[in-house]
């Protein structure tokens, strides 16, 4: 078995103001409290919006809460004229501990290409957090049989120039786009082949011991119902999850199942 503890992440998107964000918290607390959740086995992070995060960390901080928590996205520049951005350091002092970088809706809806993509990696390890790299095929070149060298690329293009040491702290999801909201959920098998292509890249690249060490999630209509299965596969680290992650009994019996 691997050394690696599992991660569940919940990507709220654009979803809850900073009252249902901290509401939502405390609930899951209460719930992983009841049923005496094990944090040791699996690690849980949620990922408001920016409008939550201060929120959320007075929240974890006061009562000693064992949730991690991170922002969706992060600007590529560490200060200056740039209206509407938030820099690494700033989310890095609410007390976050992930950044999730290259979203495909970040892909599609702003202007994220992957030397962006780097930069928004590169500045969160700066900070001293951990980006969540999301990558995943579209549709149509799982169509065209592809997706496995699709998404290795996209993972080999961003982390290849970086040291061994910052490519150790990378966390990658691999979330298929047509998975994404749509009920679709990969095969346990597809993502274990993405998963475990993705990590012999990453050993290749910079040495066993990252490959070994870094945790590869899947996502997209990730439930309680397909939880186990997929936590089952080896190369399988865990959850980036979407819509499951907004309900609080579906997101206690996912980590439960993790
Ligand atoms: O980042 C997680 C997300 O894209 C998956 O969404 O709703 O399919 O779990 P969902």
């Amino acid at each position: 078995a691997s050394q690696r503890i599992p991660l569940v992440a919940g990507n709220w998107k654009m979803n809850f103001d900073h009252l249902e964000a901290t509401y939502f918290v405390q609930q899951l607390a209460w719930k992983l409290r009841d049923i005496h959740f094990d944090y040791r086995h699996c690690e849980i992070a949620l990922m408001p919006s920016f409008t939550s995060l201060r929120s959320v960390q007075v929240l974890v901080e006061s009562d000693n809460l064992k949730i991690h928590y991170g922002a969706q996205a992060v600007s590529v520049t560490s200060q200056g004229a740039f209206t509407g951005d938030v820099s690494a350091d700033m989310i890095a002092h609410l007390g976050c501990s992930y950044v999730i970088v290259g979203h495909s809706e970040r892909r599609k809806y702003h202007p994220e290409d992957d030397a962006n993509i780097v930069d928004q990696v590169r500045a969160v390890l700066a900070a001293g957090m951990q980006p969540i790299l999301c990558v995943g095929e579209s549709y149509e070149e799982r169509r065209k049989g592809i997706e496995l060298d699709f998404a290795v690329g996209q993972v080999h293009d961003v982390t290849r120039d970086l040291s061994d040491e910052e490519a150790s702290r990378l966390i990658v999801a691999y979330e298929p786009i047509w998975a994404i909201g749509s009920g679709m959920v990969a095969t346990p098998q597809s993502a274990q082949d993405a998963a475990k292509a993705i990590r012999d890249d990453l050993a290749e690249t910079f040495g066993t011991h990252v490959g070994e060490s870094v945790r590869i999630l899947y996502g997209g209509s990730v439930s309680s119902k397909n939880a186990e299965e997929l936590i089952g596969e080896p190369d399988v680290d865990g959850f980036l999850i979407g819509g499951a992650a907004l309900n609080v009994d579906e997101l206690t019996r996912i980590c439960q199942l993790t």
